[in-house]
């Protein structure tokens, strides 16, 4: 069991970062102490902001010795509050939003070097300006770093033809609960010493080491990109038309998100200067992405004659490519609103899970019914990653309940039943935003004795005083 900061520490971590550094000021912390769907509040003893990877080191070592834990934090995007400390308030929230320095980026090999508090969109702008890009966004990409996108193996619209954050991830630079550095930051395309600590720390939560800096791959920039609304009756409509445009297009295909009616209605509803794409009606909407490297055909053209084949063999019912960089910009708006206006609109059981890609219209469709035929008057909202089989499975409050207090008092039921739904199609109850607190106890439920007992026996060698964001991830 950690223990609460003494006055001492605080005075030595105080000295040891300077006023940039170190505040136990309530207003500066206050931001920093919810989560982003706002479920969660904590508290911290302090703040920290270091400046570098020797000041995180000095802070480890001090924290350590005195047996006080650790939260670190990036952009507190988490949609499990894996970011948030825990209401008692004894624990130091370690801030990287001071360590945004890009280190390197190269065209030559494909690498960019970034420090853990670099923020997504930034890194893109760095690859852009070598004719590169890397190959992984989200809707939170203004404000997740590339600390947090690691440690959560973030997922994103380009898994399908990128995959997550550990696919992309090419070296660390980490601390470790001893204090030691892990300087693992060598991008060699092969490297088989052992245990692979780099794919350990992704996806760890933050519980295994704290990620100071990272190796990234980096992919050519496209050179064109199209991109297309599309109407569609039915989620298994979805699927043919993934598979018939990677017949048509192949890799080109680099984004398929599915969005249900209701999605699209709470968007143009909530954020403003939204319109639909498509004059009708659909039950289901999917916005496509395909690109193209230089020299190759317009991705447009190819686009364009796919989905006028699906249409006529009834994949599609209808749909429009974006005719500028505005409007395809315009159609991703909408799909990356989804999370802001669910938020505005309340509170709602979210559920992050993967299912084989087969199964996904079943999930959408029958799922979806079968849940809010067992809890009458839920609403269910599932949208997302269709080709990776991640479905964002919300279940929203009935119409006209304060939502919140819905949550409160049937919010575990739902969350058992979908992942046992879930699970009976041997599918994930967290596909991309990982486990932290929100999952906990869900996680602890489903795991399995194997699974848990492996990754207890990993925290425990690492992390024996438990200090390392304790409460999240692991029972
Ligand atoms: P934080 O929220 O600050 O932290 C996340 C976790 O990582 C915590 O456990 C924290 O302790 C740990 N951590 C943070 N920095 C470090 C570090 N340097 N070292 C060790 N541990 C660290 N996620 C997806 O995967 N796909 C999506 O499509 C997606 N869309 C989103 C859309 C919206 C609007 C929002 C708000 C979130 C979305 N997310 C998505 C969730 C979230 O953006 C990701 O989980 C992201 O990786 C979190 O990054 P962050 O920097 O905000 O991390
Ligand atoms: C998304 O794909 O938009 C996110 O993962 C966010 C969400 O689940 O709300
Ligand atoms: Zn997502």
């Amino acid at each position: 069991m950690p223990n609460r900061p003494t006055s001492d520490l605080l005075a030595a971590l105080e000295a040891r970062l300077g006023p940039r550094g170190f505040t136990r000021d309530a207003d500066a912390m206050a931001p920093w102490l919810k989560d982003w769907r706002g479920r969660v509040e904590g508290a911290a003893a302090a703040l920290l902001s270091p400046a570098d990877t020797d000041e995180v080191e000095a802070i480890v070592r001090l924290a350590g010795a005195a047996g006080v834990a650790i939260v670190p934090q990036g952009g507190n995007t988490s949609m499990v509050a894996g970011a948030t400390p825990d209401a008692d308030g004894a624990s130091l929230l370690l801030s990287t939003r001071r360590m945004r320095t890009i280190r390197s980026v190269s065209s030559q090999d494909n690498v960019a070097v970034a420090e853990a508090g670099v923020i997504l969109s930034d890194l893109h702008e760095a690859a852009n300006g070598i004719g590169r890009r890397f190959p992984l966004s989200l809707a939170a990409k203004g404000s997740a770093t590339i600390g947090g996108l690691i440690s959560t193996n973030a997922g994103g619209t380009q898994v399908l033809r990128f995959g997550t954050m550990r696919a992309l991830v090419l070296g660390i630079e980490a601390v470790l609960p001893n204090g030691a550095r892990f300087d693992g930051l060598s991008a060699l395309r092969k490297d088989n010493r052992g245990y692979d600590l780099r794919q350990l720390l992704c996806g760890a939560e933050g519980t295994l080491g704290i990620v100071t800096a990272a190796s990234l791959r980096l992919v050519p920039a496209a050179a064109a990109r199209a991109v297309a609304w599309v109407g569609i009756e039915r989620a298994d409509d979805a699927l043919g038309l993934l598979r018939r445009l990677e017949d048509a297009m192949g890799e080109a295909i680099e984004s398929f998100e599915i969005i249900p009616a209701e999605g699209l209605a709470l968007v143009l509803r909530h954020i403003a200067h939204t319109r639909a794409p498509l004059t009708d009606p659909h039950r289901w909407h999917v916005l496509i992405e395909a690109t193209a490297r230089a020299g190759a055909p317009s991705p447009t053209d190819a686009l364009e004659q796919a989905l006028a084949r699906a249409i006529e063999e009834g994949h599609a019912a209808d749909a429009i490519v974006a005719a500028s960089e505005s409007q395809a910009e315009a159609f991703w708006r909408i799909r990356e609103s989804l999370s802001e206006a669910e938020r505005i609109d309340g509170f709602a059981a979210k559920h992050d899970v993967s299912v084989s890609v087969s199964v996904m219209p079943w999930l959408l469709e029958d799922g979806a019914a079968e849940v809010e035929a067992r809890f009458p008057g839920v609403r269910v909202l599932g949208f997302g990653h269709l080709g990776d089989g991640n479905v964002h499975f919300n279940v929203r409050a009935p119409i006209g309940m304060d939502s919140k207090a819905w949550l409160a008092d049937q919010g575990d039921d739902i969350s058992a039943y979908v992942h046992d739904l879930v699970r009976a199609k041997d599918g994930s109850i967290s596909a991309e935003h990982g486990i932290g607190q929100l999952k906990r106890a869900e996680f602890a439920r489903t795991a399995g004795a194997t699974r848990l007992h492996a990754l207890q026996a990993i925290k425990q060698a690492l992390d024996p005083q438990g200090l390392f964001n304790p409460g999240k991830l692991l029972p």
